[in-house]
């Protein structure tokens, strides 16, 4: 355990000005690429621009990323909604990747929903399958718990087996059933990006046991674990990886297309979160 952290104080003293409460939403919501839209959903009693909070970062801009958070009523449950992350091919060191995971924890959060896009490894994750993420490999080359002065509350040697919890995992499972959508597990890698992967780094990705890869959800994973916090992912494949017609652009369309197929299943979700 480390000593206590000024910004992340400064965070949490900023937020509650701005009508945020303690101990209201045990669950947090991050939103990926092309899924944002989910936030409207939700009846904030309080919102921010991520900018506005003290130690986050501002956001890089990517086109359609709004980057807010907001607090209130999302699927009849009481949720912290982060609408856009940090991604670090967009040049932010890891510590301001997980900024946001750990104004959560400071919140009172103990669950973290993630979602984001991926592209499909393994043969049967095809443009538009849901993969539940029952585990990662870290090809990032960072982090976030990397740092002379630990995370506040942090565990420095984190264990990461284990780390999407098991019985969310058969929760998600039963919620995609129930929004009638069928959800296969898989194993995410993350990579920085922001290129897509040659033809050789995806046969490379497959070898080394990954279904679906993609550039983001890793760190916070790792920083939400750090912190006591039960995980449960999935990705959307946006597309076939290696595939010559990735694109952004591309990926965010489809995240857009498959919005209400992803609410349906987040709903589900996280009404049944405990
Ligand atoms: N590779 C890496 N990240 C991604 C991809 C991909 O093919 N699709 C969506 N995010």
């Amino acid at each position: 355990m480390s000593a206590a952290d000024p910004i992340l104080d400064a965070a949490i003293a900023s937020l509650e000005e701005s009508g945020f409460r303690r101990d209201v939403a045990s669950v947090a919501l991050i939103l990926g690429s092309g899924f944002g839209a989910i936030e409207e959903r939700c009846e904030a009693s309080a919102h921010i621009a991520y900018e506005e909070v003290p130690g986050f970062a501002r956001p890089a801009g990517t086109p359609g990323h709004v980057c807010r958070l907001s607090q209130g009523r999302l699927f009849s449950r009481n949720v912290l909604v982060f609408r856009g992350r940090y991604h670090a091919y967009e040049g932010f060191a890891s510590r301001e990747l997980v900024f946001p995971v750990r104004v959560a924890r400071a919140l009172g959060a103990s669950v973290l929903v993630a979602t984001n896009a991926a592209g499909g490894i393994r043969d049967d994750l095809l443009e538009g399958s849901l993969m539940a993420i029952t585990d990662h490999i870290n090809l990032m080359g960072i982090n976030p718990l990397v740092g002379r002065q630990r995370l506040t509350h942090a565990t420095a040697f984190a264990p990461m087996a284990g780390a999407y919890d098991p019985s969310l995992l058969d929760k998600l499972e039963a919620a995609a059933a129930r929004a009638g959508e069928s959800v296969t597990r898989g194993v995410y890698a993350a990579v920085l990006g922001p290129s897509f992967e040659t033809e050789a780094e995806v046969r490379m990705l497959r070898g080394l046991g990954a279904d679906a890869v993609g550039m983001s959800t890793v760190p916070e994973v790792i920083c939400a674990r750090a912190l006591g916090m039960k995980v449960v992912a999935f990705s959307l494949i946006t597309n076939r990886a290696g595939s010559r017609e990735d694109s952004h652009a591309h990926n965010l369309s489809r995240g857009s297309n498959t919005e209400g197929r992803i609410a349906r299943v987040l709903e589900e979700l996280i009404q049944s979160l405990p």
